[in-house]
């Protein structure tokens, strides 16, 4: 009754911002994203383990609403799985990335969650079934269960049962594409995107406009990566991007997540593609852009970022599907 698994981050490429249902975190869109390796949380679940739940994030004790969301999952698991009288779960997470990466490691945290509790509980593989725990976690967990190219289908359902990722292309398709995260600031950011999407959805003008194109903006991406179109994919990244800043900017009180050095890394990406660079940015709800591009000019792109000030950057290709593991972490 105990399981380990490795999963990988993702970056949107065309963005979730906005939740139609705040409780079971089903958004208002479909979004599309990368799985990023070499960046992964590792997590171990055990079920029957003491007297009561014990979770541990990076070596420390979960309080609060952090430990509450990892609840709900291993909650969801012993309903599932209820003639199997789990008991009490010891849960230990570790990203191996620095959290300064400005990713969210939440995603690959709750995706290597879902899938380790599953298997812990005995219920058999089943990435749907990840995807769907995984979300109840952190919504763009969903996208991390498995690997390459994933989108998350907005669904329909009040019950959120198909709402749910699935993969588009595996990590195989375009091993030459990467992401390169550059950390332009490292300070913890003011407000979480949780609370960011709610007041854009509750008081931006532009919100309905930004739903309205959503699900023609995945179809467009799947397209350019069927077709491994670097610009059309860079320019969508782009426009995606900025359109979801733009619901917060109109917001009230308004939200802007960028930075000086954001721009400043913005505005010579720009620069960059005028000398026949292919670069292009894509920005969560933080002020660390990641750029698009391919294996030929990822250093070019390092280069770039460390110029407008950069602390730190992480090079990333298309990552893999969650995996179990042998070895625990206790
Ligand atoms: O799933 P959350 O609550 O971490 O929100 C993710 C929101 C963005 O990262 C900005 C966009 C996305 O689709 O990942």
């Amino acid at each position: 009754m105990k399981a380990t698994v490795r999963a990988h981050p993702n970056l949107a490429l065309v963005k979730y911002w906005g939740k139609r249902d705040d409780a079971l975190i089903l958004p208002h869109q479909s979004s599309l994203s990368m799985t990023l390796s070499p960046l992964s949380v590792r997590t171990t679940v055990a079920f029957g383990a003491g007297s009561a739940d014990e979770v541990e994030l990076n070596g420390y004790v979960a309080k609060g609403s952090e430990r509450d969301r990892v609840l709900r999952v291993l909650d969801a698991v012993r309903a599932e799985a209820k003639d199997a009288k789990l008991g009490p779960a010891k849960m230990v997470s570790r990203g191996d990335f620095p959290a300064s990466a400005g990713l969210a490691s939440s995603a690959a945290g709750f995706a290597a969650l879902a899938v380790a509790a599953r298997a812990a509980a005995g219920l058999p593989a089943d990435p749907r079934a990840a995807s769907l725990l995984s979300r109840l976690g952190s919504g763009s967990a969903c996208r991390s269960v498995q690997g390459g190219f994933c989108e998350w289908m907005r669904g329909e359902r009040p019950d959120g049962m198909d709402s749910y990722a699935v993969q588009r292309f595996d990590e195989k398709h375009w091993p030459e594409l990467r992401m390169v995260v550059a950390i332009v600031s490292r300070d913890e950011k003011e407000v979480k995107s949780r609370d960011g999407m709610k007041n854009a959805v509750e008081t931006s003008p532009y919100y309905p406009a930004w739903v309205k194109d959503a699900e023609a903006e995945v179809v467009r991406a799947r397209e350019f990566l069927a077709k491994k179109d670097l610009q059309a994919l860079g320019e969508m990244c782009e426009r995606n991007a900025w359109r979801m800043h733009a619901t917060s900017l109109a917001a009230d009180p308004p939200l802007c997540y960028l930075m000086p050095k954001t721009l400043e890394l913005i505005h010579s990406l720009r620069e960059q593609r005028k000398k026949g660079v292919p670069v292009w940015f894509t920005l969560d709800a933080g002020p660390n852009p990641c750029i698009l591009t391919d294996a030929a000019h990822e250093l070019a792109a390092e280069a770039a970022a460390m110029a407008c000030g950069a602390t730190e950057v992480v090079r990333c290709v298309p990552g893999g599907d969650a995996q179990l593991l042998g070895e625990h972490l206790f």
